[in-house]
């Protein structure tokens, strides 16, 4: 079985102090931080992008995922990369060339992935199988941190953990997640788990952590 990672999303940060509250989550146990990038157009909100990116970089030594919600991410790759991030995932309803989209992301020595919202399908990912590091399946659709899990993507994590069996791929699962639905999400088969309001809540380091191992359980 995969390790268990704890990506908390900086969405649910207070922005005033973000690169102490990067410290933070690294300080209370956080495995990745998972940067959620809107621009305004693929999904209704805007938040930051290369320039804020960079400027919390040195904040932590942990891997920066950054979750590419844009339209146009194939011009948009490379600046994030030079910003520092470590794992691009792009949506699959953002871009007509998937598979060149993930080669590029590998080339430029990132590990690619592709999300999928609650309501586009899995299929055709079957055809990429070995050019994929994560896959991210959206437990609500994309644009705001606070809303209520989407109960049918357990299901889809199954198919896909089905569709990846042995292979070396992240099942990634973002939105909605607190300590009451991870552990059916690790049951189904994740073993990446994001959350934004879940782990932001509280004040210190000592209450990220605590909200941390709520999500892990006993895993
Ligand atoms: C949604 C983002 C998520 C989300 C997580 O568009 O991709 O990362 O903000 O936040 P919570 O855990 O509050 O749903
Ligand atoms: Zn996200």
């Amino acid at each position: 079985m995969k390790k268990l990672l704890i990506a908390p999303s900086i969405l649910s940060a207070n922005f005033g102090i973000l690169a102490e509250e990067v410290k933070s989550i690294d300080k209370a146990g956080a495995d990745w931080i998972h940067l959620d990038v809107m621009d305004g157009h693929f999904v209704p909100n805007l938040t930051f992008g290369p320039p804020v990116i960079k400027s919390i970089r040195s904040a932590t030594q942990k891997p920066f995922d950054a979750h590419l919600m844009v339209s146009n991410p194939d011009e948009l790759i490379e600046e994030y990369v030079n910003a520092g991030v470590n794992i691009i995932t792009v949506h699959k309803e953002t871009t007509t060339h998937l598979e060149r989209t993930l080669i590029r992301i590998r080339q430029l020595g990132c590990k690619a992935g592709v999300a999928i919202n609650p309501g586009t399908s899995i299929s055709g990912l079957e055809l990429l199988l070995d050019k994929l590091d994560l896959i991210l399946v959206m437990s609500v659709n994309p644009g705001f941190g606070g809303q209520p899990f989407i109960p049918s993507s357990i299901e889809k994590i199954k198919n896909v953990s089905d569709l990846i069996n042995n292979r070396p791929i992240n099942i990634q699962v973002d939105g909605g997640i607190n300590d009451i639905v991870s552990h059916k999400l690790i049951e189904a088969g994740a073993n990446i788990l994001v959350a934004g309001s879940a782990i932001f809540k509280g004040i210190s380091d000592e209450d990220y952590k605590m909200n941390i191992l709520a999500l892990r359980g006993n895993n």
